[in-house]
């Protein structure tokens, strides 16, 4: 298994006002995974188009889409050993009234339209997410000093 495989995870407008963003930040840095990328993003409904494609003409699609307008996202990118995998995991399932504590979306949300953030569901989702949030040249190769107690 690869430690340079990448995912998107993005906090959501909710999350970015709740003042939650360090608190999610953390939960990827205290596991040992590597941060290479990260914006603040005012999202327009092209680009939430394209991110979630797979949603586009069904029931929900309107009112998430005004939701991921409605204020700024944090946009990141994370790297490690299983990290698209292991994201969910920390995200949780999509609906949080199904976790338990101990998961992202399971300690800070309620409503499942109002669940905190997003991870890519794939590598080739993390890929294509990536390269539609971020230039290439947003995104930092960079050593980590830990590296070598973490793996
Ligand atoms: P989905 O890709 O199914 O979930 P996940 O974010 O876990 O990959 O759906 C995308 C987002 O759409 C989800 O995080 C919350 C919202 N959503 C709704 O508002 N209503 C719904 O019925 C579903 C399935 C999703
Ligand atoms: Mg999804």
């Amino acid at each position: 298994m690869s430690h340079s495989e990448r995912t998107f995870i993005a906090v959501k407008p909710d999350g970015v006002q709740r003042g939650l963003t360090s608190k999610i930040l953390a939960r990827f840095e205290d596991r040992g995974y590597k941060l290479v990328g990260i914006k603040l993003i005012q999202a327009d409904e092209q680009l939430l188009s394209q991110h979630y494609a797979e949603h586009v003409g069904k029931p929900f699609f309107p009112k998430m889409v005004s939701f991921m307008m409605s204020g700024p996202i944090l946009a990141t990118v994370w790297e490690g050993k299983d990290v698209v995998k292991q994201g969910r995991v920390i995200l949780g399932a999509t609906n949080p009234l199904s976790n338990a504590p101990g998961t992202i979306r399971g300690d800070f949300g309620i409503d499942l339209g109002r669940n905190v953030c997003h991870g890519s569901d794939s590598v080739e989702s993390a890929n294509r997410e990536i390269s539609l949030w971020f230039k290439k040249e947003e995104l930092v190769q960079w050593e980590s000093n830990q590296a070598k107690w973490i793996y």
